[in-house]
């Protein structure tokens, strides 16, 4: 009883940091040429990403893919993915705080 009282205060404890931290996705190294690691834009081309409401990021790229937008570039590197790469990338992306002083 005793040990499980204790699981169950770590997992409260625990859950509200992994919400907030997602794990970096395997296909982030194909953004972060444009987009940065961490959302902040690496070429004067690309839109910050950092901090932007997840539901829409994962609609932008959507569009992308399925040509809702035509931006051949975009399409190029959303194409391959499933919904639920998109999704984790969305996350990560939302997650980040943006920064001050970037390109
Ligand atoms: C070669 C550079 C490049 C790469 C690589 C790239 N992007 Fe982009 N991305 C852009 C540019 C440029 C735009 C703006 C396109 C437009 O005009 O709609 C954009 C737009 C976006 C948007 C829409 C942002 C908004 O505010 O509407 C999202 C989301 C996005 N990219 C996610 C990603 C993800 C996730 C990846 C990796 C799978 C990725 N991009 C790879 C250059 C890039």
């Amino acid at each position: 009883m005793r040990t499980v009282l204790i699981a169950a205060c770590c997992l409260a404890v625990a859950l509200p940091a992994l919400a907030s931290a997602p794990v970096k996705p395997a296909r982030l190294g194909l953004c972060a040429a444009c987009h940065g690691e961490t959302g902040m834009a690496q070429i004067p081309a690309a839109p910050h990403l950092a901090g932007q409401k997840a539901d829409y990021l994962l609609e932008a790229m959507k569009q992308y893919r399925d040509g809702r937008r035509n931006v051949p570039l975009m399409r190029a590197a959303v194409g391959p993915m499933s919904d639920a790469d998109l999704a984790e990338l969305a996350r990560w992306y939302s997650a980040q705080s943006p920064q001050q002083g970037r390109p």
